[in-house]
């Protein structure tokens, strides 16, 4: 037998970059995401007559990324009383640890998929709670549209929830890939490294008025306060990594430059707002009009570079 599922990515608004507890993966503040209709991870399990085995995109992996796969099948298969060998496969359409969320999909899609493969029935505050413990950012994917991740105190009470399903917002993400080589800090290094920085207790104190700020700004349909507020927050996480001791960043010399064309862009009058994960690539956010234009100024100031339009997405499904 083989059980296949689908999730898509999520983009967090609202970000989370800190933990409470590393090995449960119980974040330090809740985010907030919106989970895109162009990226996705499919993921099948099925048996193995000898060892477990994980493949990307038909590819053995590196044993840290075998491992992390490997050890969370066992935490799972332990939790719920299994211990088959089992054959892994998963196929990545997005870019790998480039800062686009791959693993947000990845864990998903193979929480779904383990949920399949047991015929467990999880509901989905249970499956965003095991996708969480594979990679934070998860807990998100299992649902479409806007969805929120409370930080909760404890495994049981830290899950994502639907804001909205089915958003009729005008929002467009054009995700503008400048580098999708394999980042050299993964998320999971990178966010313990910035809670060394001495505004992180601020990040933290900050994150109750910022998501409530969003959660209105999605009510009320309002695409200036959602940009400026996402805008923010990322340039915020992104300072941390900054004042980390010691510091570093994501960014490269051409994130700087598509920073300050989105800055150039809404002064002429396009209104567009930046966000950016733990990768150099970034991710803009606009309305339908104003595509042509942003696409066209990109284009014109780097060569051969890829803008992928991006709207909102559904949550996990299943292929078979
Ligand atoms: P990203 O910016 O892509 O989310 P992260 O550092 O958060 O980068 O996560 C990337 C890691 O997630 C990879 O190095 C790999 O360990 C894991 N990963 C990515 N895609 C998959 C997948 N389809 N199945 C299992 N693990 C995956
Ligand atoms: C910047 O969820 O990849 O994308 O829990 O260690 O796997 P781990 O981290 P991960 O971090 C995502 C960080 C982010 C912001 C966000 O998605 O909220």
């Amino acid at each position: 037998m083989k059980a296949t599922a689908r999730a898509h990515t999520n983009i967090a608004l609202i970000k989370y970059w800190g933990k409470a507890d590393a090995k449960l993966r119980l974040p330090l503040m809740s985010s907030l995401s919106m989970t895109l209709d162009k990226f996705y991870t499919d993921t099948s399990i099925e048996k193995s007559s000898e060892n477990t085995e994980f493949y990307l995109n038909n590819q053995k992996q590196d044993t840290e990324s075998t491992n992390r796969v490997i050890n969370y099948v066992r935490r799972l298969q332990n939790e719920f009383g299994f211990s088959d060998k089992l054959i892994i496969k998963s196929t990545n359409h997005v870019p790998t640890a480039a800062g686009l969320a791959s693993s947000s999909s990845a864990f998903a899609a193979l929480a779904g998929a383990f949920n399949k493969f047991y015929d467990l029935n999880l509901s989905d505050r249970e499956l965003s709670r095991l996708a969480r413990i594979g990679s934070g950012s998860a807990s998100r994917s299992i649902f479409g549209g806007f969805a929120v991740w409370q930080k909760g105190h404890d495994d049981l009470s830290s899950f994502a929830y639907s804001l909205d399903e089915n958003p009729q917002m005008d929002l467009s993400l054009l995700a503008v890939e400048l580098n999708c080589q394999k980042k050299k800090v993964s998320s999971t290094l990178g966010m313990k490294q910035a809670q060394t920085s001495p505004f992180f207790d601020t990040w933290i104190n900050r994150n109750d008025y910022e998501l409530e700020e969003m959660i209105t700004a999605i009510k009320s349909n309002d695409f200036t306060k959602l940009g400026e507020l996402a805008e923010l927050n990322a340039s915020e996480m992104h300072a941390l990594n900054f004042t980390a001791q010691p510091g570093f960043t994501y960014f490269e010399p051409d994130t700087i430059k598509a920073i300050k064309l989105v800055q150039d862009l809404r002064q002429k009058g396009i209104e567009c707002y930046y966000t950016i994960d733990a990768g150099p690539n970034i991710k803009i956010l606009t309305q339908l009009r104003n595509i042509k234009d942003i696409e066209k100024i990109f284009e014109s100031e780097f060569n051969n570079v890829k803008i992928i339009k991006a709207s909102f997405g559904p949550g996990l499904s299943y292929l078979d």
